[in-house]
């Protein structure tokens, strides 16, 4: 039996991928490489010694998913494809909804076709808007301030609404804190294709000087050094919770929503100093206003997850830098070089 991964060949993707080889899964990964390089899966093959079936077309391509249902005994699907950029997503609405809540029925419609109904599906700890609270617990309330959280919202109803409809579906929403890091190998990591939106990528481009600077916005909140917290997630551990949610799918059916994050932020400041510690190079910055929309701070009650998922992340803060820092330093233009 296989698994189909959509947007395999991306950042997270990628490193679910090398996991699921690991394993000893079969994988067939559909992408349609707007976000991604094709050589990210000779790397994956490179560290795996695998091989994987690879399809360049798009979720919304219903034929082409028919094909993929039709060829491969696939038992169950992980959902990364989609479009993620929460600025982007204000300046265009219909290609965010689209992409992510139209490629997400089209997926489970043909699922449903082909009688697959185990799915385990990437949401994004966005969803909680401004949190009641901290640290952020799954029964919280929702809320998104910009469209892509609304389409990640829009998505985890409809998929609770289907499983409500046919209790045989199997779905596991996991709502992301900040992945950073990459494969200890080096091989794969994050590539932005144009300026980066996230903090990690942005130091790493500053220190290949490929960016002169990084501006952090805000060094008033009401934290220690006054920079935002966030809660970073090694991406192999993230890589490592789909497959232990793909296990819960097997023993427990329904549907289930788990925050995958470390439980513990960590400031702006403090991811510099530690990068710098690790790669030797000095990070310049400036401080900027605050951005609209950004809170002081946000992190994870990932205990639901550690408990019921049997999963817990094992890297450090050390480890998600110096992981970060060894792919840039060994692909300076990404996937690229
Ligand atoms: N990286 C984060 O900070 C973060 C946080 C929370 C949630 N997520 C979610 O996790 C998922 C994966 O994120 P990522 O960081 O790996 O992003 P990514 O952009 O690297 O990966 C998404 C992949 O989907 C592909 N894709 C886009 N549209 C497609 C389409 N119509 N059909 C097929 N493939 C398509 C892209 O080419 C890319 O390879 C996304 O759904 C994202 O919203 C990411």
């Amino acid at each position: 039996m296989a698994i189909l991964v959509t947007g395999g060949a991306g950042y997270i993707g990628s490193h679910t991928v090398v996991e699921l080889l690991n394993a000893d899964q079969q994988v067939i990964i559909v992408d349609n490489l707007s976000n991604a390089n094709v050589n990210a899966l000779e790397r994956i093959e490179t560290i795996t010694g695998k091989a994987c079936v690879f399809y360049q077309g798009s979720v919304l391509n219903k034929a082409l998913l028919h094909k993929i249902f039709t060829d491969h005994p696939i038992e169950s699907v992980i959902h990364f494809a989609g479009l993620k950029a929460v600025g982007e997503s204000v300046i265009k609405p219909l290609q965010y909804y689209e992409t992510n809540v139209t490629g997400t029925i089209i997926l489970c419609q043909v699922m449903a076709e082909h009688n697959v109904k185990q799915l385990v599906f990437s949401s994004s700890a966005t969803v909680y808007g401004i949190p009641e609270g901290l640290p952020i617990r799954e029964d919280f309330s929702t809320g998104a301030t910009n469209p892509y959280g609304q389409s990640k919202l829009m998505v985890e109803q409809l998929l609770r609404d289907l499983q409500v409809a046919d209790n045989q579906w199997n779905i596991a929403v996991l709502r992301y804190f900040n992945p950073v890091g990459a494969h200890q190998s080096g091989l794969i990591g994050e590539d932005p294709a144009d300026i980066p939106n996230n903090l990690m990528p942005f130091i790493c481009q500053v220190a290949v000087g490929n960016i002169p600077e990084l501006k952090i916005f805000g060094n008033d909140y009401l934290t220690p050094d006054g920079t935002g917290i966030r809660d970073y997630i090694h991406v192999v551990d993230l890589a490592q919770g789909h497959l232990q949610a793909l296990q819960k799918l097997s023993e427990q059916p329904g549907i289930v929503t788990y925050n995958l994050g470390t439980g513990r932020g960590y400031s702006v400041i403090e991811i510099i100093k530690a990068f710098e510690l690790v790669s030797g190079k000095q990070i310049p910055y400036r401080f900027a206003p605050r951005r609209d929309g950004d809170l002081a701070a946000y992190f994870a009650d990932a205990s639901l997850a550690y408990e019921e998922l049997d999963w817990q992340p094992l890297h450090t803060l050390e480890s998600m830098v110096e992981s970060s820092w060894l792919w840039q330093s060994k692909n300076p233009n990404g996937y690229n070089d």
